[in-house]
């Protein structure tokens, strides 16, 4: 099985309406074998609102991956040196942590976890959940598209007739991913 025994690092950013099923993606990759490690943005560490209480996902992250979840720059800064994930996955990513990465900025735990990881030339995969992919992030997200290392899990519009510009990877997809990306491979299609 090609997870066993692969680290991932799985980055939460503030979104949490797919939360549930995040969950139930990352227990498939336990028993898959994976060894897993969360982090939290900062502002998904405080996020409380219709979707739950951020307390509540960190504990449950912790129960999935069996790990003390990070979340401070501080915390995150050593995962480059240490080579500590062969993959990160940003799940989900919002269109602000987005917007961050393709400039280069690195002002959250999940951020500098992208940063210190992307040192090692190691895949970073992206699970976009964002209302402007399609306005203010389309050109992040084209960069991005474009950019060594760095794969997305296949994503298309969620709610055309509301929601025109937004877009979301579809969850589900990511096991398929996550093994693509480790063989340097983006998965197709990546629009959905
Ligand atoms: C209830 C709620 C739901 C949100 N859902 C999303 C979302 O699905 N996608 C998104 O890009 N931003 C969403 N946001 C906005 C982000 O939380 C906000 O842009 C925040 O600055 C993200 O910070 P982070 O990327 O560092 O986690 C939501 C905000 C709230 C209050």
């Amino acid at each position: 099985m090609l997870l066993k025994g692969i680290k991932i690092g799985i980055a939460h950013t503030g979104s949490f309406c797919t939360i549930n099923n995040v969950f139930k993606e990352m227990e498939k990759l336990v028993k898959n074998g994976a060894y897993l490690q969360s982090i939290f943005s900062f502002n998904a560490q405080n996020f409380s609102g219709r979707f739950g209480e951020s307390s509540y996902f960190i504990k449950r992250a912790e129960q999935i991956t069996k790990n003390k979840a990070l979340l401070t720059i501080e915390d995150t800064e050593p995962i480059g040196k240490k080579k500590h994930f062969d993959i990160l996955v940003i799940l989900p990513c919002t269109g602000n942590t987005l917007a961050k990465l393709a400039n280069a900025i690195t002002d959250t735990p999940v951020l500098m976890a992208a940063k210190a990881h992307l040192r090692n030339q190691n895949p970073l995969l992206i699970s976009i959940a964002t209302n402007d992919a399609l306005g203010m992030n389309m050109k992040n997200i084209g960069l991005l598209l474009n950019t060594k290392n760095i794969y997305f899990i296949p994503f298309g519009q969620d709610d055309y007739k509301n929601k025109p510009n937004s877009m979301m990877s579809n969850i589900s997809l990511l096991i398929p991913s996550i093994e693509a990306a480790l063989m340097g491979r983006q998965i197709q299609p990546v629009i959905i």
